[in-house]
Protein backbone atom coordinates (compact mmCIF):
# COMPACT_ATOMS: atom_id res chain seq x y z
CA UNK A 1 0.00 0.00 0.00
CA UNK A 2 1.13 3.46 -0.59
CA UNK A 3 2.01 5.79 2.40
CA UNK A 4 -1.37 7.44 4.47
CA UNK A 5 -0.86 10.75 3.06
CA UNK A 6 -0.59 9.67 -0.22
CA UNK A 7 -3.50 7.21 0.16
CA UNK A 8 -5.52 9.77 0.97
CA UNK A 9 -4.65 12.19 -1.91
CA UNK A 10 -5.92 9.21 -4.22
CA UNK A 11 -8.69 9.03 -2.06
CA UNK A 12 -9.76 12.96 -2.42
CA UNK A 13 -8.82 12.49 -6.11
CA UNK A 14 -11.58 9.61 -6.58
CA UNK A 15 -13.87 11.63 -4.99
CA UNK A 16 -13.63 14.53 -6.93
CA UNK A 17 -13.21 13.14 -10.37
CA UNK A 18 -16.84 11.16 -9.74
CA UNK A 19 -18.23 14.36 -8.65
CA UNK A 20 -17.16 16.28 -11.55
CA UNK A 21 -18.47 12.99 -13.85
CA UNK A 22 -20.69 10.56 -11.78
CA UNK A 23 -20.74 7.30 -13.50
CA UNK A 24 -22.00 5.84 -15.73
CA UNK A 25 -23.48 8.52 -17.85
CA UNK A 26 -26.46 6.34 -18.58
CA UNK A 27 -29.56 8.72 -18.71
CA UNK A 28 -32.42 8.54 -15.91
CA UNK A 29 -34.52 6.84 -18.71
CA UNK A 30 -32.41 3.58 -19.48
CA UNK A 31 -33.96 0.97 -17.56
CA UNK A 32 -32.37 -2.73 -18.56
CA UNK A 33 -35.27 -4.10 -17.40
CA UNK A 34 -35.59 -6.69 -20.76
CA UNK A 35 -32.23 -7.64 -20.82
CA UNK A 36 -31.27 -11.50 -19.43
CA UNK A 37 -27.61 -10.99 -20.67
CA UNK A 38 -27.07 -7.53 -18.57
CA UNK A 39 -29.18 -8.88 -15.71
CA UNK A 40 -27.39 -11.98 -15.11
CA UNK A 41 -24.44 -10.70 -13.02
CA UNK A 42 -26.75 -9.04 -10.50
CA UNK A 43 -28.84 -11.70 -9.87
CA UNK A 44 -27.77 -13.20 -6.02
CA UNK A 45 -29.36 -16.78 -7.18
CA UNK A 46 -26.43 -17.54 -9.41
CA UNK A 47 -23.65 -17.28 -7.14
CA UNK A 48 -25.69 -18.76 -4.21
CA UNK A 49 -26.77 -21.83 -7.00
CA UNK A 50 -23.27 -22.19 -7.52
CA UNK A 51 -21.97 -22.37 -4.81
CA UNK A 52 -24.83 -24.21 -2.42
CA UNK A 53 -26.78 -26.16 -5.57
CA UNK A 54 -29.37 -24.47 -4.39
CA UNK A 55 -32.32 -22.13 -5.77
CA UNK A 56 -32.41 -19.30 -3.57
CA UNK A 57 -35.28 -16.80 -4.63
CA UNK A 58 -34.75 -13.23 -3.99
CA UNK A 59 -37.28 -12.17 -1.98
CA UNK A 60 -36.28 -10.33 1.86
CA UNK A 61 -32.68 -10.94 0.76
CA UNK A 62 -30.37 -8.15 1.91
CA UNK A 63 -28.19 -6.79 -0.72
CA UNK A 64 -25.49 -4.30 -0.96
CA UNK A 65 -24.45 -2.15 -3.56
CA UNK A 66 -20.91 -1.10 -3.05
CA UNK A 67 -19.64 2.14 -5.02
CA UNK A 68 -23.12 2.51 -6.46
CA UNK A 69 -21.75 5.51 -8.58
CA UNK A 70 -24.90 6.93 -10.61
CA UNK A 71 -27.00 4.23 -9.72
CA UNK A 72 -27.43 1.91 -12.53
CA UNK A 73 -26.12 -0.82 -11.29
CA UNK A 74 -28.16 -0.64 -7.96
CA UNK A 75 -31.24 -0.47 -10.46
CA UNK A 76 -30.13 -3.36 -12.39
CA UNK A 77 -29.93 -5.26 -8.98
CA UNK A 78 -33.72 -4.25 -7.95
CA UNK A 79 -34.93 -5.69 -11.62
CA UNK A 80 -32.56 -8.93 -11.06
CA UNK A 81 -34.10 -9.42 -7.28
CA UNK A 82 -37.56 -8.77 -6.61
CA UNK A 83 -38.50 -7.94 -2.99
CA UNK A 84 -35.06 -7.70 -1.84
CA UNK A 85 -33.96 -5.01 0.36
CA UNK A 86 -31.36 -2.96 -1.17
CA UNK A 87 -29.03 -0.51 0.29
CA UNK A 88 -26.39 1.30 -1.58
CA UNK A 89 -23.35 3.62 -0.75
CA UNK A 90 -20.87 5.24 -2.31
CA UNK A 91 -17.97 7.65 -1.94
CA UNK A 92 -18.78 10.47 -3.90
CA UNK A 93 -21.83 12.24 -2.93
CA UNK A 94 -23.35 13.80 -6.43
CA UNK A 95 -23.01 10.63 -7.73
CA UNK A 96 -25.15 9.16 -4.67
CA UNK A 97 -27.22 12.50 -5.61
CA UNK A 98 -28.05 10.76 -9.53
CA UNK A 99 -28.14 7.11 -7.86
CA UNK A 100 -31.41 8.72 -5.49
CA UNK A 101 -33.12 10.41 -8.72
CA UNK A 102 -32.72 7.05 -10.94
CA UNK A 103 -34.29 4.69 -7.95
CA UNK A 104 -37.19 7.07 -7.35
CA UNK A 105 -38.36 7.10 -10.58
CA UNK A 106 -39.06 3.60 -10.89
CA UNK A 107 -40.43 3.30 -7.45
CA UNK A 108 -37.63 2.10 -5.53
CA UNK A 109 -37.44 4.99 -3.33
CA UNK A 110 -37.27 2.45 -0.56
CA UNK A 111 -33.28 2.06 -1.44
CA UNK A 112 -31.35 3.27 1.40
CA UNK A 113 -28.80 5.44 -0.45
CA UNK A 114 -25.32 6.58 1.94
CA UNK A 115 -22.49 9.03 0.77
CA UNK A 116 -19.61 6.95 2.26
CA UNK A 117 -16.47 5.56 1.63
CA UNK A 118 -17.03 1.62 1.54
CA UNK A 119 -13.69 0.97 3.52
CA UNK A 120 -16.49 2.49 6.52
CA UNK A 121 -19.13 0.08 5.90
CA UNK A 122 -18.69 -1.70 9.16
CA UNK A 123 -19.72 1.16 10.96
CA UNK A 124 -23.72 0.46 8.97
CA UNK A 125 -23.85 -1.75 11.67
CA UNK A 126 -25.38 -4.11 9.37
CA UNK A 127 -24.77 -7.65 7.43
CA UNK A 128 -25.40 -8.59 3.42
CA UNK A 129 -26.67 -11.70 1.79
CA UNK A 130 -25.37 -10.27 -1.49
CA UNK A 131 -22.86 -7.83 -1.73
CA UNK A 132 -21.97 -6.33 -5.25
CA UNK A 133 -18.94 -4.31 -5.67
CA UNK A 134 -19.15 -3.62 -9.74
CA UNK A 135 -15.74 -1.57 -11.18
CA UNK A 136 -14.65 -0.03 -7.87
CA UNK A 137 -12.46 -2.41 -6.33
CA UNK A 138 -9.89 -1.29 -8.45
CA UNK A 139 -10.06 2.20 -7.70
CA UNK A 140 -9.51 2.15 -4.07
CA UNK A 141 -5.87 2.79 -2.66
CA UNK A 142 -6.12 -0.65 -0.56
CA UNK A 143 -8.14 -2.71 -2.48
CA UNK A 144 -7.21 -5.24 0.39
CA UNK A 145 -8.66 -3.18 3.29
CA UNK A 146 -11.84 -2.71 0.94
CA UNK A 147 -12.13 -6.12 0.50
CA UNK A 148 -12.04 -6.88 4.14
CA UNK A 149 -14.22 -4.11 4.67
CA UNK A 150 -16.77 -6.12 2.47
CA UNK A 151 -15.96 -9.15 4.20
CA UNK A 152 -16.59 -8.32 7.23
CA UNK A 153 -20.44 -6.92 6.36
CA UNK A 154 -21.24 -9.97 4.49
CA UNK A 155 -23.58 -12.50 6.17
CA UNK A 156 -22.25 -16.00 7.19
CA UNK A 157 -23.28 -17.67 4.30
CA UNK A 158 -23.89 -14.75 2.05
CA UNK A 159 -21.94 -14.35 -1.46
CA UNK A 160 -19.66 -11.28 -2.55
CA UNK A 161 -19.46 -10.24 -6.37
CA UNK A 162 -16.57 -7.85 -7.16
CA UNK A 163 -14.09 -6.99 -10.51
CA UNK A 164 -10.70 -6.22 -10.60
CA UNK A 165 -9.11 -4.41 -13.90
CA UNK A 166 -6.37 -6.91 -15.48
CA UNK A 167 -2.74 -5.54 -15.81
CA UNK A 168 -2.15 -8.14 -19.25
CA UNK A 169 -5.24 -6.75 -20.65
CA UNK A 170 -5.18 -3.17 -19.72
CA UNK A 171 -1.59 -2.17 -20.13
CA UNK A 172 -2.14 0.51 -22.34
CA UNK A 173 -4.56 2.47 -20.54
CA UNK A 174 -2.10 1.94 -17.11
CA UNK A 175 0.79 3.69 -19.85
CA UNK A 176 -1.99 6.34 -20.67
CA UNK A 177 -2.33 7.01 -17.36
CA UNK A 178 1.53 7.15 -16.30
CA UNK A 179 1.62 9.61 -19.23
CA UNK A 180 -0.31 12.18 -17.76
CA UNK A 181 0.25 11.54 -14.40
CA UNK A 182 3.95 12.15 -15.84
CA UNK A 183 3.17 15.39 -17.90
CA UNK A 184 1.55 16.44 -14.43
CA UNK A 185 -2.36 16.67 -15.92
CA UNK A 186 -3.80 14.00 -13.51
CA UNK A 187 -1.64 15.01 -10.53
CA UNK A 188 -1.75 18.82 -10.50
CA UNK A 189 -4.67 20.02 -12.85
CA UNK A 190 -8.19 19.95 -11.91
CA UNK A 191 -10.86 17.37 -14.28
CA UNK A 192 -11.92 19.52 -16.62
CA UNK A 193 -8.11 20.71 -17.54
CA UNK A 194 -7.03 17.18 -17.16
CA UNK A 195 -9.68 16.10 -19.96
CA UNK A 196 -8.60 19.21 -22.44
CA UNK A 197 -4.51 18.15 -22.10
CA UNK A 198 -5.66 14.33 -22.60
CA UNK A 199 -8.13 15.43 -25.30
CA UNK A 200 -5.53 17.26 -27.17
CA UNK A 201 -2.14 15.12 -26.86
CA UNK A 202 -4.47 12.27 -27.83
CA UNK A 203 -5.63 14.44 -30.87
CA UNK A 204 -2.67 15.37 -31.93
CA UNK A 205 -0.73 11.63 -32.25
CA UNK A 206 -0.21 10.61 -35.69
CA UNK A 207 -2.33 7.67 -36.49
CA UNK A 208 0.48 4.92 -36.20
CA UNK A 209 1.64 5.69 -32.70
CA UNK A 210 0.67 3.40 -30.60
CA UNK A 211 -0.88 4.68 -28.08
CA UNK A 212 -3.69 6.47 -30.55
CA UNK A 213 -4.14 3.13 -32.42
CA UNK A 214 -4.80 1.09 -29.77
CA UNK A 215 -6.55 3.54 -27.63
CA UNK A 216 -7.60 6.79 -28.90
CA UNK A 217 -9.19 5.57 -32.79
CA UNK A 218 -12.93 5.20 -32.94
CA UNK A 219 -13.61 7.07 -30.19
CA UNK A 220 -15.13 10.17 -31.51
CA UNK A 221 -18.10 11.77 -30.09
CA UNK A 222 -17.47 9.83 -26.61
CA UNK A 223 -14.18 11.70 -25.80
CA UNK A 224 -14.81 13.06 -22.53
CA UNK A 225 -16.44 9.53 -21.14
CA UNK A 226 -14.03 7.60 -22.76
CA UNK A 227 -10.54 9.28 -20.72
CA UNK A 228 -12.44 9.63 -17.65
CA UNK A 229 -12.99 5.73 -17.99
CA UNK A 230 -9.23 5.11 -18.70
CA UNK A 231 -6.48 7.15 -19.72
CA UNK A 232 -7.45 9.59 -16.66
CA UNK A 233 -9.08 7.37 -14.48
CA UNK A 234 -7.72 8.15 -10.94
CA UNK A 235 -6.86 5.25 -8.82
CA UNK A 236 -7.09 2.68 -11.44
CA UNK A 237 -4.97 -0.26 -11.11
CA UNK A 238 -4.16 -3.42 -12.65
CA UNK A 239 -4.43 -7.39 -11.21
CA UNK A 240 -2.78 -10.96 -12.37
CA UNK A 241 -5.10 -13.72 -10.95
CA UNK A 242 -2.36 -14.41 -8.35
CA UNK A 243 -3.21 -10.55 -6.82
CA UNK A 244 -6.83 -11.62 -6.84
CA UNK A 245 -6.42 -15.27 -5.09
CA UNK A 246 -3.79 -13.47 -2.46
CA UNK A 247 -6.68 -10.72 -1.77
CA UNK A 248 -9.36 -13.36 -1.57
CA UNK A 249 -6.69 -14.99 0.77
CA UNK A 250 -6.16 -11.69 3.22
CA UNK A 251 -10.14 -11.18 3.42
CA UNK A 252 -10.55 -15.18 4.38
CA UNK A 253 -12.90 -15.22 1.39
CA UNK A 254 -12.47 -18.45 -1.47
CA UNK A 255 -13.69 -18.09 -5.03
CA UNK A 256 -16.79 -19.79 -5.97
CA UNK A 257 -15.92 -18.82 -9.73
CA UNK A 258 -15.63 -16.61 -12.69
CA UNK A 259 -18.63 -14.34 -13.20
CA UNK A 260 -18.44 -15.48 -16.75
CA UNK A 261 -16.64 -18.76 -15.91
CA UNK A 262 -17.17 -20.62 -19.57
CA UNK A 263 -14.97 -17.86 -21.08
CA UNK A 264 -12.20 -18.63 -19.08
CA UNK A 265 -11.17 -22.29 -19.53
CA UNK A 266 -8.22 -22.76 -20.71
CA UNK A 267 -8.53 -26.04 -22.69
CA UNK A 268 -10.26 -24.00 -24.55
CA UNK A 269 -7.45 -22.06 -26.06
CA UNK A 270 -5.92 -25.25 -27.58
CA UNK A 271 -6.71 -27.00 -31.33
CA UNK A 272 -9.84 -28.22 -31.43
CA UNK A 273 -9.27 -32.32 -31.46
CA UNK A 274 -5.20 -31.81 -30.85
CA UNK A 275 -3.52 -33.70 -27.68
CA UNK A 276 -2.21 -31.66 -25.37
CA UNK A 277 1.94 -32.09 -25.24
CA UNK A 278 2.01 -34.87 -22.07
CA UNK A 279 3.76 -32.20 -19.40
CA UNK A 280 0.46 -30.17 -20.15
CA UNK A 281 -1.80 -32.64 -19.77
CA UNK A 282 -0.31 -33.82 -16.40
CA UNK A 283 0.22 -30.04 -15.23
CA UNK A 284 -3.68 -29.49 -15.76
CA UNK A 285 -4.75 -32.87 -14.01
CA UNK A 286 -3.32 -31.34 -10.78
CA UNK A 287 -3.82 -27.55 -11.11
CA UNK A 288 -5.97 -25.66 -8.93
CA UNK A 289 -8.23 -23.25 -9.95
CA UNK A 290 -5.79 -20.49 -9.42
CA UNK A 291 -3.46 -22.65 -11.70
CA UNK A 292 -5.52 -22.78 -14.50
CA UNK A 293 -6.95 -19.12 -14.54
CA UNK A 294 -3.21 -18.21 -14.00
CA UNK A 295 -2.07 -20.01 -17.38
CA UNK A 296 -5.47 -19.04 -18.80
CA UNK A 297 -4.65 -14.82 -18.48
CA UNK A 298 -0.78 -15.58 -19.77
CA UNK A 299 -1.70 -17.23 -23.13
CA UNK A 300 -4.85 -15.20 -23.66
CA UNK A 301 -5.43 -11.75 -21.45
CA UNK A 302 -8.40 -11.03 -23.50
CA UNK A 303 -10.72 -10.09 -20.13
CA UNK A 304 -10.67 -6.80 -19.29
CA UNK A 305 -12.50 -7.48 -16.09
CA UNK A 306 -11.33 -10.45 -13.31
CA UNK A 307 -14.72 -10.75 -12.66
CA UNK A 308 -15.43 -13.09 -9.58
CA UNK A 309 -18.47 -14.69 -7.03
CA UNK A 310 -16.29 -15.53 -3.26
CA UNK A 311 -18.07 -16.55 -0.31
CA UNK A 312 -16.24 -16.63 3.14
CA UNK A 313 -13.58 -19.25 3.35
CA UNK A 314 -15.55 -21.11 6.13
CA UNK A 315 -18.85 -22.17 3.53
CA UNK A 316 -17.85 -25.29 1.49
CA UNK A 317 -19.03 -25.50 -1.67
CA UNK A 318 -21.29 -28.17 -2.32
CA UNK A 319 -22.57 -27.33 -5.38
CA UNK A 320 -22.12 -30.34 -8.13
CA UNK A 321 -22.83 -30.25 -11.70
CA UNK A 322 -25.92 -31.91 -12.67
CA UNK A 323 -24.11 -34.22 -15.19
CA UNK A 324 -22.33 -35.74 -12.34
CA UNK A 325 -25.77 -37.23 -10.55
CA UNK A 326 -26.92 -41.00 -11.19
CA UNK A 327 -29.92 -41.59 -12.50
CA UNK A 328 -31.65 -42.53 -9.47
CA UNK A 329 -30.72 -39.02 -7.92
CA UNK A 330 -32.67 -37.34 -10.76
CA UNK A 331 -36.45 -38.69 -8.70
CA UNK A 332 -35.73 -36.03 -6.28
CA UNK A 333 -35.03 -33.56 -8.20
CA UNK A 334 -36.19 -29.72 -8.92
CA UNK A 335 -35.88 -27.85 -11.35
CA UNK A 336 -35.85 -24.09 -11.96
CA UNK A 337 -35.68 -21.60 -14.99
CA UNK A 338 -32.68 -19.49 -14.91
CA UNK A 339 -34.29 -16.42 -13.40
CA UNK A 340 -32.95 -14.11 -15.49
CA UNK A 341 -34.18 -15.49 -18.96
CA UNK A 342 -37.41 -14.45 -17.58
CA UNK A 343 -38.23 -11.53 -19.54
CA UNK A 344 -40.67 -10.35 -21.88
CA UNK A 345 -37.80 -10.44 -25.38
CA UNK A 346 -36.91 -13.93 -24.58
CA UNK A 347 -40.17 -14.74 -23.95
CA UNK A 348 -41.63 -13.90 -27.50
CA UNK A 349 -38.23 -15.81 -29.06
CA UNK A 350 -39.21 -18.59 -26.83
CA UNK A 351 -42.68 -19.18 -28.02
CA UNK A 352 -41.68 -18.56 -32.09
CA UNK A 353 -39.84 -21.27 -31.51
CA UNK A 354 -41.15 -23.72 -29.81
CA UNK A 355 -44.79 -23.05 -31.76
CA UNK A 356 -42.24 -23.77 -35.06
CA UNK A 357 -39.71 -25.77 -34.40
CA UNK A 358 -36.92 -23.08 -34.86
CA UNK A 359 -33.79 -22.78 -32.97
CA UNK A 360 -32.51 -20.43 -30.83
CA UNK A 361 -28.95 -19.26 -29.87
CA UNK A 362 -28.79 -18.71 -26.61
CA UNK A 363 -25.70 -16.35 -26.76
CA UNK A 364 -28.30 -13.53 -27.72
CA UNK A 365 -29.64 -14.25 -23.80
CA UNK A 366 -26.85 -15.38 -21.95
CA UNK A 367 -23.47 -14.79 -23.25
CA UNK A 368 -22.24 -15.83 -19.88
CA UNK A 369 -22.87 -19.23 -21.09
CA UNK A 370 -20.08 -19.55 -23.78
CA UNK A 371 -17.43 -17.46 -26.14
CA UNK A 372 -19.38 -19.71 -28.87
CA UNK A 373 -22.68 -20.14 -30.40
CA UNK A 374 -24.63 -21.75 -28.20
CA UNK A 375 -27.56 -23.07 -30.25
CA UNK A 376 -30.78 -24.71 -28.93
CA UNK A 377 -32.99 -26.92 -30.99
CA UNK A 378 -36.98 -26.68 -30.23
CA UNK A 379 -36.81 -29.70 -27.72
CA UNK A 380 -34.47 -27.96 -25.36
CA UNK A 381 -36.50 -25.07 -25.35
CA UNK A 382 -39.45 -26.59 -24.99
CA UNK A 383 -38.16 -27.27 -21.46
CA UNK A 384 -37.95 -23.71 -21.09
CA UNK A 385 -41.64 -23.14 -21.87
CA UNK A 386 -42.59 -25.80 -19.14
CA UNK A 387 -40.36 -24.02 -16.58
CA UNK A 388 -41.85 -20.97 -17.40
CA UNK A 389 -44.59 -20.82 -14.62
CA UNK A 390 -43.36 -22.26 -12.07
CA UNK A 391 -40.53 -24.91 -10.49
CA UNK A 392 -41.13 -28.72 -11.72
CA UNK A 393 -39.92 -31.87 -10.12
CA UNK A 394 -38.20 -34.31 -11.84
CA UNK A 395 -41.06 -36.65 -12.12
CA UNK A 396 -43.67 -33.90 -13.03
CA UNK A 397 -41.67 -32.54 -16.32
CA UNK A 398 -41.18 -36.73 -17.33
CA UNK A 399 -45.54 -36.80 -16.69
CA UNK A 400 -45.82 -33.53 -19.27
CA UNK A 401 -43.24 -34.59 -21.51
CA UNK A 402 -44.96 -37.96 -22.28
CA UNK A 403 -47.74 -35.87 -22.59
CA UNK A 404 -46.52 -33.96 -25.29
CA UNK A 405 -45.00 -36.72 -26.87
CA UNK A 406 -47.33 -39.55 -26.78
CA UNK A 407 -45.87 -41.72 -29.51
CA UNK A 408 -41.97 -42.64 -30.49
CA UNK A 409 -41.41 -40.53 -33.30
CA UNK A 410 -40.14 -42.48 -35.84
CA UNK A 411 -41.95 -46.50 -34.73
CA UNK A 412 -44.93 -44.29 -33.68
CA UNK A 413 -45.41 -46.98 -30.77
CA UNK A 414 -46.63 -45.64 -27.67
CA UNK A 415 -44.10 -43.61 -26.15
CA UNK A 416 -43.12 -45.04 -22.12
CA UNK A 417 -42.57 -42.43 -19.02
CA UNK A 418 -38.99 -44.44 -19.16
CA UNK A 419 -37.95 -43.45 -22.71
CA UNK A 420 -39.64 -40.00 -21.78
CA UNK A 421 -36.80 -40.14 -18.44
CA UNK A 422 -34.05 -40.68 -20.90
CA UNK A 423 -34.66 -38.01 -23.09
CA UNK A 424 -34.51 -35.66 -20.52
CA UNK A 425 -31.48 -37.04 -19.14
CA UNK A 426 -29.76 -36.60 -21.69
CA UNK A 427 -30.65 -33.23 -22.29
CA UNK A 428 -31.02 -31.62 -18.99
CA UNK A 429 -27.39 -31.78 -18.10
CA UNK A 430 -26.46 -29.67 -20.93
CA UNK A 431 -28.79 -26.94 -19.85
CA UNK A 432 -28.10 -26.91 -16.33
CA UNK A 433 -23.89 -26.68 -17.05
CA UNK A 434 -24.88 -23.33 -19.13
CA UNK A 435 -26.79 -22.06 -15.69
CA UNK A 436 -30.16 -21.74 -18.38
CA UNK A 437 -31.56 -23.59 -15.35
CA UNK A 438 -30.62 -24.88 -12.05
CA UNK A 439 -31.40 -28.08 -10.47
CA UNK A 440 -32.00 -28.56 -7.03
CA UNK A 441 -31.15 -32.24 -5.87
CA UNK A 442 -32.53 -33.82 -2.72
CA UNK A 443 -35.12 -31.13 -2.67
CA UNK A 444 -38.04 -33.04 -5.04
C1 LIG B 1 -16.43 3.28 -12.20
S1 LIG B 1 -17.61 3.77 -11.03
C2 LIG B 1 -18.68 2.36 -10.96
C3 LIG B 1 -20.09 2.71 -10.57
C4 LIG B 1 -21.06 1.54 -10.61
N1 LIG B 1 -20.68 0.47 -9.70
C5 LIG B 1 -21.15 0.97 -12.03
O1 LIG B 1 -20.48 -0.03 -12.32
O2 LIG B 1 -21.89 1.54 -12.84
C6 LIG B 1 -16.73 3.64 -9.52
C7 LIG B 1 -17.50 4.20 -8.34
O3 LIG B 1 -16.80 3.83 -7.16
C8 LIG B 1 -16.88 4.90 -6.25
N2 LIG B 1 -15.78 4.76 -5.28
C9 LIG B 1 -14.46 4.86 -5.50
N3 LIG B 1 -13.79 4.65 -4.36
C10 LIG B 1 -14.71 4.37 -3.42
C11 LIG B 1 -14.64 4.06 -2.05
N4 LIG B 1 -13.47 4.00 -1.41
N5 LIG B 1 -15.79 3.84 -1.38
C12 LIG B 1 -16.98 3.91 -2.01
N6 LIG B 1 -17.11 4.21 -3.31
C13 LIG B 1 -15.98 4.43 -4.00
C14 LIG B 1 -16.74 6.12 -7.14
O4 LIG B 1 -17.21 7.30 -6.50
C15 LIG B 1 -17.56 5.72 -8.35
O5 LIG B 1 -18.89 6.13 -8.25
Amino acid sequence: MSNGSEAMDIFERVREQFNYAPYPSTPLDFLPKNDSNYLFPYCAANPLYRRDGRYVPSEGLRILDAGCGSGVTTLSLALANPGAQITAIDLSPASVAVARERLDKYGYADVALHAMPLEQLPDLGQTFDFIHCHETLYLLPDPQAGLCAMAAVLSERGVLRANLHSQYQRHEYFRAQHLFAYLGATTDCDQETAVAIATETLNALAETTQLHARTWRGKEGREKETLLANHILEGDKGFTILDLFSLLRGAGLDLIDMVNWRHWNVRNLFKPNCDLPDYLQVAFESATPEQLLHIFELLHPVHRLLDFWCSPAAVATSYQSAGTYPPEAWAHATIHLQPMLRTEKFRTALDEAVTHGLTLDMRLYLGYTDPQSVTLFANSLLIFHLLWEAPLTFGRLRELWLQIHPFHPLTLAPQTLEACGEELLRLLPDLEDYLFIMIEFGAG
